[in-house]
Order: structure tokens, then sequence, then C-alpha cells
């Protein structure tokens, strides 16, 4: 501890047991009830599928947006065997709107593992968990904690941002995580027990308290404990690296009406948004798309009328879609009545089609 470096004018920064006491204290008053978790203190354990579900939607939005579709999938499929037993399709078009659709694939992979190779039962350990398709150690590291109270280090952003400044990590991030890693790690002491408590414990602090825009350092159960706090500076951490910018690129959608219905196509198995139903669509690249150029990549002679553009922004480029609209007649298209076309389709199409229409 660093009594020494305040000249005993302030007590020495407490250390991690009574840390880690005194946020499960907070925890033990403050969690969020979420539908995907347990109440805390010992006894009650959430599914181990229910965790692992809920770990791979929250990987990719926030609590808020994730709630509902985990509803929906567990009230759809309520076992992991279940899920196993789902349709490609059906799975893919109840993950539309969660984005990156790399996971929803994975998703199925691994449950159809689990019920193939371990009996329709999640592994407890780590290693095992690990070893399942587009489980990474992130996810591993959750459901060993939190379903089955193992002593694993789970680090996500909420946690590197508690941990960066509990300490006052200087390095940026990305090179900043071994050090955060190895602070988390100090505080995960196998013979304590409540190790799911202490995840979800710092997730929670750094969701409400410890916050990425503004610390409410007032409302902090550790804030005594903290480096940047007691420097003022808690909402300088974590230091990142800048970003380079991301690239934007402009295409067309076409919305070819006939009889009701709107022509939708099944995008390639490789690549962005893969396999996913859509709008047809140009190119995307970094020029502005002009009317006989689109005219001249459209999918049909038509009249087509520009209805407006829409914006998207994907994990590594941002993208400007103009939407035309004309009555088409398209070869080989998957025609859908329009009232109900934008179910399960990716968010992107599902606002160029909403743009269509409007
Ligand atoms: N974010 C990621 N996983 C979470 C969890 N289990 N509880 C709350 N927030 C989370």
């Amino acid at each position: 501890m660093d009594s020494t470096a305040n000249s005993g004018r302030e007590a020495a920064r407490p250390g991690p047991e009574v840390l880690r006491a005194r946020l499960l204290a907070w925890y033990d008053a403050a969690a969020r009830s979420l539908p995907w978790r347990a109440p805390p203190g010992p006894g009650a354990r959430t599914d181990p599928y229910f965790v692992w579900l809920s770990e791979v939607m929250l990987q990719q939005t926030t609590v808020p947006h994730a709630t509902p579709y985990f509803l929906a999938f567990t009230r759809r499929w309520p076992r992991v065997t279940d899920l196993a037993a789902a349709e490609d399709a059906e799975v893919m078009a109840a993950w539309a709107g969660l984005g990156y659709y790399a996971r929803a694939r994975n998703l199925l992979k691994c449950a159809r593992a689990v019920a193939e190779r371990h009996g329709g039962r999640f592994p407890a350990t780590e290693a095992e968990l690990l070893a399942l398709p587009g489980v990474g150690p992130y996810t591993a590291a959750a459901v060993a904690a939190i379903a089955f109270d193992q002593p694993a280090n789970v680090v996500d952003g909420n946690v590197e941002r508690v941990m960066a400044r509990l300490f006052a990590v200087e390095t940026p991030l990305p090179a900043g995580k071994a050090e955060i890693r190895a602070r988390a790690e100090a505080f995960i002491i196998a013979s304590a027990g409540r190790h799911g408590d202490w995840a979800q414990a710092l997730m929670d602090l750094g969701a409400t308290v410890c916050r990425p825009g503004g610390p409410d350092c007032a409302a902090c159960p550790i804030a005594a404990g903290c480096a940047a706090h007691a420097a003022g500076t808690a909402s300088r951490y974590p230091l990142k690296v800048k970003k380079a910018e991301r690239p934007h690129r402009h295409g067309v959608a076409w919305v070819a009406l006939r009889d009701g219905a709107v022509a939708l196509v099944r995008r390639p198995d490789k690549g962005l948004l893969g396999g996913m139903a859509a709008l047809p669509t140009s190119e995307w690249r970094s020029r502005a798309w002009s009317r006989s150029e689109m005219a001249a990549a459209a999918p049909a002679v038509a009249d087509w009328r520009l209805a407006g553009s829409v914006e998207h922004v994907f994990t590594h480029f941002s993208l400007t879609l103009d939407v035309y609209v004309a009555a088409a007649d398209i070869p080989d298209a998957d025609w859908r009545d329009a009232a109900t076309a934008g179910d399960g389709l990716p968010s992107v199409f599902l606002k160029a089609l909403q743009r269509g229409l409007a």
C-alpha cells in the first residue's frame, strides 16, 4: 500500500480484500435485476445456457437492446438442445438487428457442440468452455464464473474501465490490457467464493457508477481505494490509442414492388451479412452513385425514384445507402409481402426498406 505517498495526511488506500468486501456489499444492495441473472448471494445460479446466451448478446450490444432478444430466444428455445435443433435460417432471422451475424452462426455451432459432445449440458471449466466453437476467453471466463462460480478473471470493457481508474493505469489501450488483466486477477481469491457475483458486481459498477462518460465517484463504494479518484482524474481513464477513422462508403439499395410484394435476395454466404436476406444492393464503394450509374447497376430496367438515403455504421466502415423504388420485376427474387418483409432483415436493409416504403 502507498501510505508513504500521502505523508500520513490521508488513510492508506484499502487493499484488495477490503475493496472486494465493499463492492460485494454494494452489489448485494444494488445489483441490477436482469432476466439472465440470479439474485446476489450463495444459492441460486443461472442456467449456464442463459449465461452463455446473454454474454454472447451483450458482446454485441447494450443491456436494454439485448434484453428483448434474450427473452425472445429463451421463449422460443428454452434449452440449449432446443436451439441446437433449430433451423439455421430461423436463428439468423431471430438474431436480425443484433448485428455481426458471424456470432449467430457461431451461436448455433456452439449449441450443437454442447448437444452433441456434452449431452446438452455446458461444461463447467474455463478450459472446456474455451474448446467450444465461437467461445473466446471472455465468454469462457464469464460462463465459468457466473454459471459455475469458478474463480475466473472476467474482463470486459466495464471491468477494464474500473481497473484502469482504480490503479490509474497509464498505458493506453489496447497495450494496457495486460496490466489491467493482472490488476483484476489480484481480486480473484479462489478461497473467497462469490466469483460470479464479483464479476457481475464489477460489470454493474462499470455500467451504472464508473460510467464511460462521467464517473459518479460520490456513489462509488470503492472510491476510497481509487488512485484516479484520489488524483481527481477518474474521467481521464482508460487511456486509449486514437483509432484510425472509419472509412465511409456509398451504395444503392433497390426496393422493387410487384402486387404489394417486395423483392428480397439472399446475400452470398461469405462476407459481411453472409447468408442473410437483403434488398438488392450495389457494390459499396468510396464514391457516391450518380443516377446513371445507379440505372446501369440496377437489377431491372424500371422508372427508379430516389426515396432518400439511410446511414448505417458497421464495425469497419460507415455507409450511406441511396434507396430507389419502382414497380419492377426482378428475376429469381424472393417476393415477400411488403407489410412483413422487414422481419428478419439486417438493420441496414430494414432501414432502407422503411425509407423506400415511406
Ligand atoms: N455485460 C456483459 N455481461 C453482463 C452481465 N452478465 N451482467 C450485466 N452486464 C453485462
